[in-house]
């Protein structure tokens, strides 16, 4: 898809789709819908005038109400250049967002590939919305369309591959064109790592082992000019990263420690080290998870799919402040030789951990990555991934969990991700429940006592940060969905990957 700006009077604009945006009539609690109202300014009086009032006729007869994500599509019968006019829905005014642009974004490229259009164009007005000014909102739209059109077939026969016809997307928009154009390009940077990183999380994880994940690493960094290295098992050894290495320990696949880098061309305003789990497959390990679902656990490494998506949109999006990634990646599985519950090893900051379930391995190999980034004192650290299974009890599947020692670090990501229309919603990192932590016979159990595993797990990561400012982002509730969304198609979301970039583009 090819995304430009244009200029031009949008009934006579020629392009196979002409897009309407309507919102919705406010209504009260019970209240029939009222039709979706025309606006002069992009364009729908006056095509609803050249087709004969064909599509004021057709709210009114409640066909389409302008709620968000609705779409419906007329035929223009050659009364406008465009095949087809598309009412897209942006919901109410007063609870108009970014999001709302995002799914009539994912709403107009489904649309528009449904009728095999080559060609879309939409009118951008100038005033601000909600305080939402022009840019921002052909961001959101960018976005939307690319995040939307996202499917995962590869493993199709090629007849059974949806094919997406849709090539040229026209912003029709009055003001500063280059302004634009960067809003753009940085909605595309954005959606394609977010598309990257559902193709990682989606992929069998026989075809995604630690090995093949740090190929891909090393191929984002050639191709972007960062820095990449990757420490094997001797390495890793030599690191004393003995949690990390009680995880890996039942596979035959070798595990992997990943390090990234991006410098920013000047003077870093921040330096941020961020951690992706990788568990490339989780089994449970001796503490073997049940049959249902555990196909799911490929996964299992999206926070360190998302690291890597992020890595490669850096590339792109030059932002003031220095990166360092680090992914541990292994697969969690059981075998004569693997770790058992019950056992003890000491991480690499020198704590000891009785390991009560092999299934709480994520914070096993978090924890000596953790040690291994803040020892390199960056300014803060945040670390992504598929945490605990409790997550999405504690926050349901629209938030991402989020905790951490430094409340200022806590709001910024709280703020950027809900621009980034991935909201978090922080729990406590309760000091009462740490004492079920440490009731075991070594310093720490790698499960805790208290009913919230979520917090649990957390409060075990905090013991390996020191007092670096550091924030963790479970993700576990967000990272796969078993239905379709509206600008995600059911199976890996990319989830972390906007809330992250927002994060680090916003120093
Ligand atoms: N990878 C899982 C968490 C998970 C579960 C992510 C479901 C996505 C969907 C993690 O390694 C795990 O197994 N956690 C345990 C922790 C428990 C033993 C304290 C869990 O949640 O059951
Ligand atoms: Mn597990
Ligand atoms: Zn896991």
């Amino acid at each position: 898809m090819k995304f430009k700006i244009a200029k031009g009077a949008p009934e006579a604009f020629k392009a196979d789709v002409i897009v309407i945006a309507c919102f919705e009539k406010e209504k009260k609690e019970g209240e029939k819908p009222k039709p979706a109202q025309l606006m002069k300014e992009d364009g729908g009086l006056t095509i609803d005038r050249k087709l004969k009032g064909g599509i004021s006729k057709l709210m009114a007869h409640e066909e389409f109400t302008g709620s968000e994500g609705k779409s419906k599509l007329i035929f223009t019968a050659g009364l406008v250049p465009a095949r087809y006019a598309l009412l897209v829905g942006l919901g109410q005014k007063k609870s108009f967002n970014l999001d709302s642009l995002r799914k009539a974004g994912s709403a107009i490229a489904k649309a528009a590939n449904d009728v095999k259009a080559n060609s879309v164009a939409a009118v951008f007005q100038r005033e601000p919305l909600n305080e939402i000014g022009v840019p921002s909102r052909m961001q959101a739209v960018t976005e939307g369309m690319i995040l939307g059109s996202y499917v995962f077939d590869k493993y199709k026969k090629e007849e059974d591959r949806k094919k997406q016809t849709l090539e040229n997307c026209y912003f029709i928009a009055a003001g500063n064109k280059s302004v634009f154009e960067k809003a753009v390009s940085a909605g595309e940077a954005i959606a394609h790592a977010t598309n990257f990183a559902r193709d990682l999380g989606n992929t069998p994880s026989a075809d995604m082992t630690p090995s093949i994940l740090a190929g891909v690493a090393k191929e984002i960094g050639n191709r972007n000019r960062l820095s990449v290295g990757v420490m094997g098992l001797k390495e890793i050894r030599a690191e004393k990263m003995e949690a990390f290495l009680s995880v890996a320990k039942g596979s035959s696949e070798p595990p992997v420690f990943i390090h990234m880098q991006y410098k920013p061309a000047k003077k870093a305003r921040a330096r941020v080290a961020i951690i992706g789990k990788g568990i490339t497959f989780d089994s449970g390990g001796i503490s073997i998870k049940p049959a249902k679902g555990m196909d799911q656990m490929k996964d299992d490494m999206a926070g360190a799919a998302a690291v890597i998506a992020i890595m490669k949109a850096m590339a792109s999006l030059k932002p003031q402040v220095s990166v360092d990634a680090y992914i541990p990646a292994c697969e969690n599985m059981p075998a004569g030789n693997a770790t058992k519950p019950g056992d003890v090893v000491r991480a690499r900051n020198g704590k000891t951990i009785e390991i009560i379930s092999t299934d709480a391995e994520g914070r096993m190999i978090l924890a000596d990555a953790l040690s291994f980034a803040s020892d390199k004192k960056p300014d803060y650290l945040i670390d992504v991934a598929t945490l605990t299974g409790a997550c999405v009890y504690a926050v349901g599947e629209k938030y991402a969990a989020i905790l951490g020692n430094d409340q200022r670090l806590i709001d910024k990501l709280k703020r950027d991700g809900e621009k980034a229309g991935e909201p978090l919603w922080q729990l406590p990192l309760e000091k009462e429940y740490k004492k079920g932590l440490k009731k075991g016979i070594a310093d720490l159990k790698n499960i805790g006592s208290s009913k919230a595993d979520t917090i649990n797990g957390a409060l075990f990561l905090q013991e390996f940060v020191g007092d670096t400012k550091w924030a963790h982002i479970d993700i576990a509730s967000t990272s796969w969905s078993d239905e379709d969304l509206p600008y995600a198609p059911k199976g890996s979301t990319g989830a972390g990957v906007r809330i992250l970039i927002n994060f680090l583009v916003n120093f």
